[in-house]
């Protein structure tokens, strides 16, 4: 059996008197890739941002590694050093290079040393075909360049 990553359990959110998200339920297993389709207002951005804590559920758990991460007492930062999201308006530094967009976090958030860093960011920059680009400042690159840079 593999190893469940993340449980969403009867998870809903309303904000006010309008419910966005109504006894939300599924799983995550080690090596999944999941896709959440559903048309815009739906509360795909919601849910995710549940998850990553931007937003507190109004009922339901959230397991990470089988500890609910909803509840009190939950260290946010440490949380989201393994949990990542990527927003719709990814926000990129545009004053740094594609490289060193991908550096940042790493050594500010992961505390890895500059090397290690740089040495991830070039490997994942290969892997979506962004190698070439490296140098290149947000602006000289196309949105879903962007996109694939953050
Ligand atoms: N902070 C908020 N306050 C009030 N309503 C919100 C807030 N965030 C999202 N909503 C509402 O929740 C619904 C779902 O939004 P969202 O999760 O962004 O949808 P999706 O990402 O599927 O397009 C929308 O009707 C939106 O107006
Ligand atoms: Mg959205």
């Amino acid at each position: 059996m593999s190893e469940n990553i993340l449980e969403i359990r009867h998870l809903g959110k309303s904000f006010g008197t309008h419910e966005v998200l109504r006894d939300i339920d599924f799983t995550v297993k080690k090596g999944d890739v999941i896709s959440i389709i559903g048309a815009s207002g739906s509360g795909k951005s919601t849910l995710l941002r549940c998850v990553n804590l931007l937003e507190t559920p109004s009922s339901g758990q959230i397991l990470y590694h089988g500890t609910d991460v909803a509840g009190r007492g939950v260290n946010a930062p440490e949380y989201r050093s393994h949990v990542g999201m990527m927003f719709q308006s990814f926000n990129l530094f545009n004053n740094m290079s594609v490289l060193k967009n991908c550096m940042v976090g790493q050594m500010k958030v992961l505390k890895r040393s500059k090397e290690e860093a740089r040495q991830q960011a070039l490997k994942y920059l290969e892997k979506v075909g962004m190698a070439p680009y490296i140098n290149a400042k947000p602006r000289q690159i196309s949105g879903g360049q962007k996109q694939r840079v953050a």
